[in-house]
C-alpha cells in the first residue's frame, strides 16, 4: 500500500475533531502551567505538533528543556490520544545545533554545495538525538537588501545559489530516500526577503515575472528534492497577505512549484491577517488561511475555530481532510507510525566539528590582499587589537538555539595558538605598537544585531571600528582587518586604509580556528560572495542581475558611464556577486562551446561550454569557476548577467583543468509574467569566470 492509501485509511478511522487536532501545531508558551497542560492537550489530540521553544521569536538562544519531555509527549500520543497519530517536534535548527556552523548566508559563500549538505546531515543528526524531528529549515528567501537582518539566514541575491542551497539542505537533513531522517521545511514561502526598505514583515511589491524568474526558484528546488514542508511568510505581497492567498499558498506553490507537502504558517502569521485588515477576527482568520491551502497553524489560536466554521457552511470537511491527509502522509514518510521515537542517541563531535571548521574555511572571503600581506607568517611579530578579539557568542550569528560555548575557539586565541609572537593590545599608541609593524584588527557587527526583528538603517562599519582603523593608520601601521559579521558592512571608510581584509562572517563555532587557518595559510580563502556588498547603505538595492538600463548607465559593472546612478557615490559596488581573491593566482583560456549555431532541439539535448583554468602562483587553490549567461534580446528585458553553473574545485600549483558545464533550455529560458516558460530565438552570451565581473565570453545563437 502506498502513502496516499495508507493516510486514507488512516483518516477513514478518524473523527473530524481527531483530524482538526493534526492541523494545530502546540507551543508550551500558550499554556499558564507549560508541560502540564501541553501532555494534557497531546492526551486530548488537540494537536498535530509541537515547537520545541521557549519563546517564540527564538532566533537568539533558547534556554528550553523541552526536549526533554519529547519521549513522554510522544508516548502520550502514540498511546493515550483519541487517534494514535505520533506528532511532529519541530525546532529552528537552521546553521547547527550543538555543533554551530556559519550562517546560511555565509555558508551560500563557500560554493561548496556538497560540504553545505555534509554540513548538515551532521547537524540533523545532533537534533535527532535531541528527538527533534522536525526543522524550520532551509530558508530559502532571496534578499537583496542587507538592512534586513534574516538576510544572514537567506542564501544570498542569487537564484541559482538558492537551488543549489535547497537541495543540499533539504537533502542533508531528510536524506534521499523513505523514510526520510527528519522533516525539513521551505521558509519563508514567498517574499519576504523583499520586506519593503529592509523593514521586518512589512510589505513586499513583486511582479509576476520576478517572482516566478527570481523568486520561486530555490522553493521549486526544495520541492524537486521532496521537502516535506514549507513554511508561509509574514508579509503580503501586492496586497495579499501570504498567509491566506489562494493564489500564491496554492496555484503557485503546488499548482506550479509542485510541492506536495504541507504548508505551516510561520508564528502567528494566521491570527495577523486581523491585523493586515483582510481578517476580521481570528476565526475568520482560520477560515481565509485554511481555504487558502495552509495546513497547520504554528501556535493553536486560530484553528480552533474551524469546527464552527464547518458548522457554518464557510469550511469544508473535505478541505480539512485535505490539510490533515498532507500532515498524516508526512508523519508516514518519516516511517513514524513504525518508529515515533528517536533512533538516535549520540553523534561524534569531533567530526562534526572538523566539518564544521572545513565549512567555515571555505566560507572566509578574502576581499583585500594588498602586495600580499596575507598570509602571515607564522613566526611574525603581529599586534592583535578589536571588539570582537574575544567574544564567542558573535561568532555563532543568531538562530542558534543550542550551542556549546565550550566548543568555541575565540578569534585571539586561534591566533596566538599559532603566532607564538602575537600580542594582544587594547590601547593604541605609539609607544605600545613602537615594535609592531603589523596589526590584525578583529572588527565586526554583534550577533544579535542580525536575524528576526534586527532591521537596521545602515549597514557601515561602526564609527568606533572606524577610528581604531584611522589610529592604527595614523601610526603608519600594516592593517589587517579581521571581520565577523552576519550581514555585508559597508566597508568603504576603511577599505583604503587597511592593507587586508578577511570576512570570517558569523562563521559558527570553528570562526576562530578558521580564521587562523586562512591568516597564516594553512587553508587558502576560496570563498565568493553570495551578496553583493555596497559601498554605503545608500545604494542598496544593489544587486548583479540587474537588467540593462535604456540610458548608459548600468552602473553594477562600471563607473565609466555617460550617465552616472548617483552625484555622490560610484555605482558600482565595494565588491561585487562572485567575489573573493585567494593565496594564488588563476588565468582563463581556451573557453569553447560545443555549439555557437544550434536549434531548440539541440539546446534540449544539451550545449556543453568548457573552459581550462591554471593555477599560476605558488600555493595548491581551490577556485570557483563561475558561468554565466546574458539573453541579449528577448521580448522581456532580461539581466545582464544571471548564474548558472559553478564548479569548485582544488587546482594544484603549475597545473591546468578544464571544466565543463551544460546549458540547456532550462538555462536559456525564462517565464513570461503570465507564467509561461519560453526560450528565445537569438543571441546569448556565455561567460565562464572567476567572478560576475568576468568578460570571458563566447556568443552563441539560437535559431
Ligand atoms: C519565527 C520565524 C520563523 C521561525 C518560527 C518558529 O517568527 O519567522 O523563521 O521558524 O518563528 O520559531
Amino acid at each position: 500500500m502506498n502513502i496516499k492509501e495508507r493516510a486514507r485509511e488512516i483518516l477513514a478511522g478518524m473523527t473530524l475533531e481527531e483530524k482538526l487536532g493534526q492541523l494545530n501545531m502546540l507551543y508550551i508558551g500558550m499554556y499558564d502551567n507549560g508541560i502540564d497542560e501541553l501532555k494534557k492537550a497531546v492526551r486530548a489530540g488537540d494537536g498535530g505538533s509541537v515547537i520545541i521553544a521557549g519563546s517564540i521569536v527564538p532566533g537568539d538562544g533558547d534556554d528550553t528543556e523541552l526536549h526533554k519531555e519529547i519521549a513522554e509527549l510522544q508516548r502520550i500520543a502514540v498511546e493515550e490520544s483519541p487517534s494514535k497519530i505520533p506528532l511532529l517536534f519541530g525546532r529552528d535548527v537552521i546553521h547547527g545545533h550543538k555543533v554551530v556552523n556559519p550562517i546560511p548566508l555565509a555558508m551560500s559563500a563557500s560554493f561548496n554545495f556538497d560540504l553545505i549538505k555534509e554540513a548538515y546531515a551532521e547537524t540533523g543528526e545532533e537534533a535527532m538525538c535531541d528527538g527533534i524531528n522536525w526543522t524550520f529549515a532551509p530558508m530559502l528567501d532571496m534578499a537583496r537588501d542587507p538592512r534586513w537582518g534574516r538576510v544572514i539566514e537567506c542564501p544570498g541575491e542569487d537564484p541559482y545559489v538558492g537551488t543549489k542551497v535547497a537541495k543540499a539542505v533539504v537533502e542533508g537533513f531528510q536524506g534521499t530516500e523513505m523514510p526520510y531522517k527528519m522533516a525539513a521545511c521551505a521558509k519563508h514561502y514567498i517574499g519576504y526577503g523583499a520586506s519593503e526598505g529592509g523593514r521586518d514583515y512589512h510589505r513586499a511589491e513583486i511582479s509576476d515575472y520576478s517572482l516566478r524568474n527570481y523568486y520561486t526558484k530555490a522553493f521549486k528546488s526544495a520541492a524537486d528534492a521532496n521537502v516535506l514542508t514549507v513554511m508561509n511568510s509574514f508579509n503580503e505581497i501586492n496586497g495579499q497577505p501570504t498567509t491566506s492567498s489562494k493564489y500564491y499558498l496554492t496555484d503557485i506553490l503546488r499548482g506550479e512549484l509542485g510541492f506536495d507537502g504541507f504548508v505551516v504558517s510561520d508564528a502567528g502569521a494566521v491570527h495577523q491577517l486581523t491585523r493586515q485588515g483582510v481578517a476580521k477576527d481570528y476565526k475568520d482568520a482560520a477560515g481565509l488561511a485554511l481555504n487558502a491551502g495552509l495546513d497547520m497553524e504554528m501556535n493553536r489560536l486560530c484553528f480552533p475555530n474551524l469546527r464552527e466554521l464547518i458548522d457554518e457552511g464557510k469550511v469544508t470537511v473535505e478541505t480539512v481532510d485535505t490539510a490533515a491527509l498532507r500532515i498524516i502522509e508526512t508523519k508516514l514518510k518519516l516511517g513514524l507510525f513504525e518508529n515515533p521515537y528517536s533512533q538516535h542517541s549520540t553523534f561524534d563531535l569531533n567530526k562534526h566539528l572538523e566539518t564544521s571548521r572545513k565549512l567555515a574555511g571555505e566560507s572566509v572571503v578574502l576581499l583585500k590582499n594588498k602586495d600580499n600581506i596575507l598570509p602571515l607568517d607564522k613566526e611574525a611579530k603581529i599586534a592583535l587589537t578589536g571588539p570582537f578579539l574575544h567574544t564567542k557568542r558573535d561568532l555563532l550569528g543568531c538562530w542558534t538555539l543550542d550551542f556549546d560555548l565550550d566548543y568555541v575557539t575565540t578569534i585571539g586565541d586561534a591566533i596566538k595558538a599559532v603566532a607564538p609572537n602575537a600580542t594582544e593590545f587594547t590601547a593604541l599608541r605609539q609607544y605600545d605598537l613602537k615594535n609592531y609593524d603589523t596589526v590584525v584588527a578583529v572588527l565586526g557587527e554583534a550577533f544579535d544585531i542580525t536575524g528576526e526583528a534586527h532591521s537596521v538603517t545602515d549597514i557601515s562599519i561602526s564609527k568606533a571600528q572606524a577610528e581604531e582603523i584611522h589610529t592604527l593608520k595614523r601610526l603608519g601601521k600594516k592593517i589587517i582587518a579581521v571581520i565577523s559579521a552576519g550581514r555585508p558592512l559597508a566597508l568603504s571608510e576603511i577599505e583604503e586604509e587597511v592593507d587586508a581584509i578577511v570576512y570570517v562572517w558569523h562563521g559558527g563555532t570553528q570562526t576562530g580556528l578558521a580564521a587562523a587557518d586562512v591568516l597564516f595559510g594553512d587553508v587558502c580563502p576560496s570563498g565568493r560572495l553570495p551578496i553583493t556588498f555596497p559601498r554605503v547603505t545608500g545604494q542598496i538595492p544593489i544587486f548583479y542581475n540587474c537588467p540593462p538600463s535604456g540610458r548608459l548607465c548600468n552602473g553594477y559593472y562600471s563607473d565609466d558611464l555617460q550617465w552616472t546612478n548617483y552625484e555622490d557615490c560610484l555605482s558600482t559596488p565595494l565588491y561585487p556577486f562572485g567575489y573573493g581573491l585567494s593565496y594564488t593566482e588563476f588565468e582563463y583560456s581556451d573557453m569553447t562551446v560545443s555549439k555557437e549555431k544550434f536549434t531548440l532541439d539541440e539546446l534540449k539535448n544539451g550545449i556543453k561550454a568548457s573552459v581550462t583554468v591554471s593555477n599560476t602562483g605558488n600555493r595548491d587553490a581551490k577556485e570557483v569557476v563561475q558561468l554565466y549567461i546574458r539573453d541579449l534580446k528577448a521580448s522581456y528585458t532580461r539581466p545582464l548577467k544571471e548564474l548558472k553553473g559553478t564548479e569548485k574545485l582544488l587546482i594544484e600549483i603549475g597545473k591546468a583543468v578544464t571544466v565543463h558545464f551544460e546549458l540547456t533550455d532550462k538555462d536559456l529560458g525564462y517565464f513570461t509574467p503570465h507564467g509561461e516558460y519560453i526560450v528565445e530565438e537569438g543571441e546569448f552570451e556565455i561567460f565562464i569566470g572567476h567572478d560576475s565581473y568576468t568578460e570571458n565570453k563566447i556568443t552563441v545563437e539560437l535559431f
